[in-house]
């Protein structure tokens, strides 16, 4: 079992692995990129990845030849070749490498494709038991949150910020106080039994995660509001949870100094999760 890269065409040991100086994903962070972690040795929900990685290329006029099903292909035989029992696949295209001048290099650049497939490491168990805590923050991001691009500067400084304060995560508020996702994660909020959650648009990612939890929910018979919610509502809430690829459905138990609920994770969370993965298990 081996931690493997594949870039631009080539398996090989991901310590192999190099790109250029000059990959404007290196210079610039002209490029996108996504995560994928694996179920029972098989890609989960490969389809909405690939759409949103093409959404995310058109978005940015980044072409790419090799097309999602190539790309899936791809990804199966990284995961092959690692031998791992459960993966985390990061792929990430550029818009290639050539001399440093902002504007967009001549079509001849071929965009730069890496992968890196390594084993996947979900958060410790009592994450889940116990629930996390997490503060809030400045949302600092660019006004195309919805690109998953791999510009993160704004991401990493909120996660930085949480580290340091001892939480799992950072909830980001953005000018007009309203909580828009976590610096890696999709926020969910309860309050009387129903779920509010960011409305996709520019200001979050269009989670993969949090698309499935929502259909889960309402599967469940919840009602699910795509509405922002403020800091306030999110300290008040009888329930948080965060979503995401790694983080699946991951119980709050406390926002800044407030302590949701009764300090432990809320029974809707716990069901959303319970069902998450049994639907997974079932694929
Ligand atoms: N992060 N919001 C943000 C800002 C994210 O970066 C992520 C994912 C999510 C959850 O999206 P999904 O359910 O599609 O994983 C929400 C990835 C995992 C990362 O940057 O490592």
């Amino acid at each position: 079992m081996s931690e493997i890269a594949y870039v631009n065409g080539r398996f090989m040991p991901l310590a192999e692995a190099v790109i250029s100086v000059e990959d404007r994903g290196f210079q610039f962070a002209d490029g996108v990129y996504e995560v994928v972690a694996t179920y029972r040795g098989r890609p989960y929900a490969l389809e909405p990845h690939m759409r949103r990685l093409e959404r995310s290329l058109h978005e940015l006029r980044i072409s790419l030849d090799i097309g999602a099903y190539g790309l899936a292909q791809i990804i199966a035989e990284g995961i092959r070749r690692s031998g791992f029992a459960e993966t985390l696949v990061y792929l990430q295209i550029t818009r290639g490498t050539a001399p440093r001048h902002h504007e967009f290099p001549a079509t001849t650049v071929l965009p730069t494709v890496v992968m890196t497939v390594k084993q996947l490491q979900r958060p410790p168990a009592e994450c889940y038991v116990n629930g996390v805590r997490v503060i809030s923050t400045r949302d600092l991001r660019w006004k195309r949150c919805d690109i998953k691009s791999i510009s993160l500067l704004a991401n990493i400084l909120a996660k930085q910020e949480a580290s340091e304060a001892g939480a799992f995560e950072a909830l980001l508020v953005d000018d007009q106080g309203r909580v828009t996702e976590g610096s890696s994660t999709s926020a969910f909020r309860v309050k009387g039994g129903a779920l509010w959650t960011a409305p996709e648009g520019p200001q979050i990612l269009p989670s993969i995660t949090r698309g499935i939890l929502v259909e889960v929910a309402r599967g469940m018979g919840l009602t699910v509001h795509q509405e922002f919610s403020s800091l306030a509502e999110f300290r008040q809430a009888d329930e948080v949870f965060l979503a995401g690829t790694t983080t699946e459905a991951m119980g709050v138990v406390r926002v800044d100094d407030h302590v949701i609920g009764d300090g432990v994770p809320g029974p809707l969370t716990q069901k959303l999760r319970a069902a998450f993965l049994a639907a997974n298990d079932a694929l």
